[in-house]
């Protein structure tokens, strides 16, 4: 999970701190007041934005530095900041969140993991409860690129990505018994420097 390579990105303080489109794009489907846990925050931007619109945010992250950081320069009593691993995290009771909101972290885990964690999602969501996700496809530029480690997984830049098939994703959430209420795969989402990448994005309804 490339614990180092995150610590480290974090404490050069070199990450956007504006919140991502896909944040501003899915403020709509959240309703104020309501539970929403954030699984791999990074710096926080988008939970510090969410926060500030009024969801009560939960935002877990394996890097303490990122996490201890945020701890000591954000005072907001709608969010919590925890030093977590987001696959195993107790936070994650049953029926205990309205939302669940994973960018660009569903790619830096394994299938394995994945399917752990997609069970414990759907789980860990109350009823009519939001899995609100944003990836990196098997359709970016980038895909392929560095040393193959696993199926559709690549060390590239000094970590690991494994881009995700939209259509097994959709089927394997379909299967845990979510209900699809938007997916689309698509650039002009996630542009950050010279990079447009295709990106997928679905939201799913339990
Ligand atoms: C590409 S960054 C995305 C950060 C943030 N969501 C954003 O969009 O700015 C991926 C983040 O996921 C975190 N991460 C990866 N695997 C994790 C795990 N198993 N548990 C907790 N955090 C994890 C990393 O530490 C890193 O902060």
């Amino acid at each position: 999970m490339d614990y180092k390579y995150w610590n480290e990105y974090y404490k050069k303080n070199i990450a956007p701190n504006e919140p991502s489109k896909f944040a501003k794009d899915i403020l709509k489907y959240l309703d104020s007041g309501k539970k929403l846990i954030e699984l791999g925050c990074g710096n926080g931007r988008d939970a510090m934005f969410l926060a500030n619109n009024n969801i009560s945010v939960v935002a877990i992250d394996q890097s303490e530095s990122s996490i201890n950081n945020l701890k000591q320069s954000v005072s907001n009593n709608n969010i919590e900041f925890v030093v977590d691993d987001f696959i195993k995290t107790k936070l994650l009771k049953r029926e205990s969140f309205d939302y669940i909101y994973s960018r660009f972290t569903l790619h830096s885990i394994s299938e394995e993991q994945e399917e752990k964690l997609l069970k414990r999602v759907y789980e860990g969501l109350k009823k009519d409860g939001l899995f609100l996700v944003e990836a990196r496809s098997i359709k970016d530029d980038i895909f392929g690129l560095g040393e193959k480690i696993a199926r559709n997984t690549y060390v590239y830049n000094n970590h690991s990505r494994r881009f995700i098939v939209l259509d097994e994703l959709v089927k394997k959430l379909t299967s845990y018994g979510f209900k699809i209420e938007f997916v689309n795969e698509s650039n002009n989402y996630a542009a950050y420097k010279d990079q447009n990448p295709i990106v997928i994005r679905v939201i799913a309804k339990k």
